[in-house]
């Protein structure tokens, strides 16, 4: 593990910590390819897909319900920049998501407690001007929201109107329902996040799993009812027992979308670079790495490196006569 960690990312691998076993099922059969919950978020129908070539719709918020309710499931990443949206967006994510752990995946701060306004606007922009299929949502950072709702309508409006991005996600309950309730009535669509909130680190006392016992989990799934109530067309789970989040799943009419919460959930979501594997050293329980960007990168650097000294690089075919 290196220093720097996303929030769920902090959750130690270790199963036998008591503070944050998770029950997360890894090898869970997922249903074959055909199955209504491997199809994206807005699939053309069957007849529009054999007819035309693959242009797919703008991923709604109204599309994610209806994923829900016709059991397919979600899937989303985090997204900081121009590069990486085009290429989730072309595999066929159905949100990407200007997530605040930026801050630590690739600004270097040890929390997402130092990210600003400013930094979400900056990536979210970047994001944006790849004008993705998926549903793109940013994250209010700490201390954009907290204040008052006036506050929390405001930056939320900053992120629609100056980051160009189609929601925002907040993180916290029952505190943060007059802000929630603000920010819908703003028409700004909204998405909740429960369970480890990592703005909460220092209340928390680190990056623990949240809900455990009965009255922990009972108080998470009110909140998630209440933020439900007050507007939210979404809810990431993270780090919480996966009972916990099938519960809190089952009990909702909008989507649950998890990260270290079972695979009870609508969907799910990473961190990008984690499951591309970008940091070779860095492998919690919670993620799985689907690739090995790190090593990949590293090695070609290296290469890079060594045909400079060389003197193999440049070579004719890449000079200019
Ligand atoms: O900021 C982030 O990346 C997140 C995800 C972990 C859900 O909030």
């Amino acid at each position: 593990m290196t220093a720097r960690r996303s929030p769920a990312r902090r959750v130690p691998k270790t199963a036998s910590d008591s503070r944050v076993r998770t029950t997360l099922k890894r090898g869970t059969p997922r249903p074959p390819a055909t199955s209504p919950r491997n199809a994206p978020a807005a699939a053309p129908s069957a007849t529009s897909a054999a007819a035309a070539p693959a242009i797919r719709p703008k991923v709604t918020c109204a599309d994610l319900l209806a994923a829900k309710r016709a059991g397919r499931r979600l899937v989303m990443v985090t997204a900081y920049d121009h590069p990486f949206a085009r290429l989730a967006d072309a595999a066929g994510v159905d949100v990407l998501l200007v997530g605040d752990s930026l801050g630590m995946v690739v600004l270097g701060h040890d929390s997402t407690l130092p990210v600003t306004m400013a930094d979400m606007l900056h990536h979210a922009r970047a994001v944006a001007r790849a004008r993705p299929r998926a549903l793109v949502v940013a994250d209010l950072p700490f201390m954009s929201f907290q204040v008052s709702p006036r506050q929390a309508v405001r930056n939320a409006g900053r992120l629609l109107q100056e980051g160009g991005v189609e929601a925002v996600k907040l993180e916290g309950g029952t505190r943060m329902l007059p802000m929630v309730e603000a920010i819908v009535r703003a028409d700004i669509p909204i998405m909740g996040h429960l369970g480890l909130t990592p703005q909460s680190v220092h209340r928390f006392g680190g990056y623990r799993v949240q809900g455990r016992g009965e009255a922990a989990g009972k108080m998470l799934l009110q909140e998630a009812r209440a933020l439900q109530a007050a507007g939210c067309f979404a809810i990431v789970l993270e780090a919480i027992p996966a009972a916990l989040a099938a519960a809190i799943t089952a009990a909702l009419t909008i989507p649950t979308i998890g990260i270290g919460a079972g695979s009870a959930c609508d969907g799910q979501v990473l961190v990008l670079h984690d499951l591309l594997g970008v940091n070779v050293d860095f492998a919690p329980r919670f993620v799985r790495r689907f690739g090995d960007i790190g090593r990949a990168a590293r090695d070609a650097i290296a290469a890079f490196a060594a045909a400079v000294r060389a003197g193999e690089f440049p070579a004719s075919e890449h000079t200019y006569q």
